[in-house]
Order: C-alpha cells, then sequence, then structure tokens
C-alpha cells in the first residue's frame, strides 16, 4: 500500500509552514511554494483521491486547510465539464492554481481604463494558455484573471497566501457591460482529506 493522500498533504503543509515562517518577502515565499505545488498536484496519491471529491458547482471552494499561525489558506474546486469561471481578481493574495485532473484554460485579462469611474471598468483578453493536470499557474496580487474548465471534469488545488473571504473584497468583471463589482470571494465548504 502506498502513501495516503492525507499523509501527502499534510507532508505539503509541514514543508509550505516551513517556507511561510521565516518572514522572506512574498514573492519569495511564492517561488518556494510553487515546486511544493508541482509535487502536490502532481502526486500519485492525490491524484486518485481526487476522483471521489464532490462538485463544487453552486458550492464554492473546498476548504482544505487553514494555517492558524500564518493565515495562508488550501482550497480545492472541482468543475463540470465546460464550465465557464468569471473575471476577477484576487485583490492582494498571491495564488497558484494547481491542476490535478483534467484541462483548464487560465485567462488573463487587462484593465484598460484607471479606476477612476465607480462600477466601470474596461477589461481586454491579454492572454490564454492551456493547462495539464499537474501544472500550477502563479496569479499575482490584482492580477485579472478566469478560469474556464475543459471538456472534462477538472480538479484544482488553490494555494492562497492569505485569508480572503470575510476579510477583502474582490473584484469581478463583466467584459460585456464594463461594469465592475466588489465580492467577497467563494464560499468554503470544509473538506477533510480522508486518511
Ligand atoms: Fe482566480
Amino acid at each position: 500500500m502506498g502513501t495516503s493522500a492525507r499523509a501527502v498533504f499534510d507532508d505539503f503543509i509541514v514543508e509550505a509552514r516551513k517556507v511561510w515562517g521565516p518572514q522572506a518577502p512574498m514573492s519569495e515565499r511564492v517561488s518556494q511554494i510553487l515546486p511544493l505545488m508541482q509535487g502536490l498536484v502532481s502526486h500519485p496519491a492525490i491524484r486518485e483521491a481526487v476522483k471521489s471529491w464532490p462538485s463544487t458547482e453552486g458550492v464554492g471552494n473546498l476548504l482544505l486547510y487553514t494555517d492558524p499561525d500564518y493565515d495562508f489558506v488550501v482550497n480545492a474546486v472541482v468543475r463540470d465539464p465546460g464550465r465557464k469561471g468569471s473575471v476577477h481578481d484576487h485583490a492582494d493574495a498571491w495564488v497558484l492554481y494547481g491542476l490535478v485532473e483534467g484541462t483548464e484554460t487560465l485567462e488573463r485579462w487587462r484593465r484598460l481604463d484607471d479606476g477612476s469611474v465607480p462600477g466601470y471598468a474596461k477589461v481586454e483578453l491579454e492572454s490564454a494558455s492551456r493547462g495539464v493536470a499537474g501544472h500550477v499557474d502563479v496569479v499575482s496580487p490584482n492580477d485579472i484573471h478566469a478560469e474556464l474548465g475543459g471538456p472534462d471534469r477538472s480538479v484544482a488545488i488553490i494555494f492562497r497566501s492569505v485569508r480572503l473571504v470575510g476579510r477583502v473584497l474582490q473584484n469581478g468583471y463583466d467584459p460585456v457591460t464594463n461594469t465592475v463589482i466588489q465580492r467577497s470571494g467563494p464560499n468554503q465548504a470544509p473538506f477533510e482529506i480522508a486518511a
């Protein structure tokens, strides 16, 4: 019998806490978390475990872990085939977005206006990159983006540098109506990875 997904995840948290502890600049911490995330999302035990994780359609995010000392958060999202995510940012958080199963496309958008008109935002698509299982994207603070599901079910594990929900508002953009609204982010549904 191989290592359990729970043990793999717990090891990841131990290593992530070592990176987060020394108070290095956030960009350095993120660059050290990146290979840890790549190892996590490509681990055979994790890839097997996510097959039974519940869809998060209409739920928000699964909440896998909140660090009691450093406030980083690990979420998961399980998308139905063809699911289109909205255009949004994550305010001042760094986010590492790692695909465990399926394919997804990460769109990056650019804001064209100066933000001086309340509720107005003009954004245009800058790039779109398709990720396959094992791929981890880094989304910097205030980067405007959208995650789009692929033709099959897809599962991602998301590392957030700080807890946002209930703490800070994030922007949601509508490229059709050129509007922006502030919202508190996805609902957090606690989820235990089985031992
Ligand atoms: Fe996002």
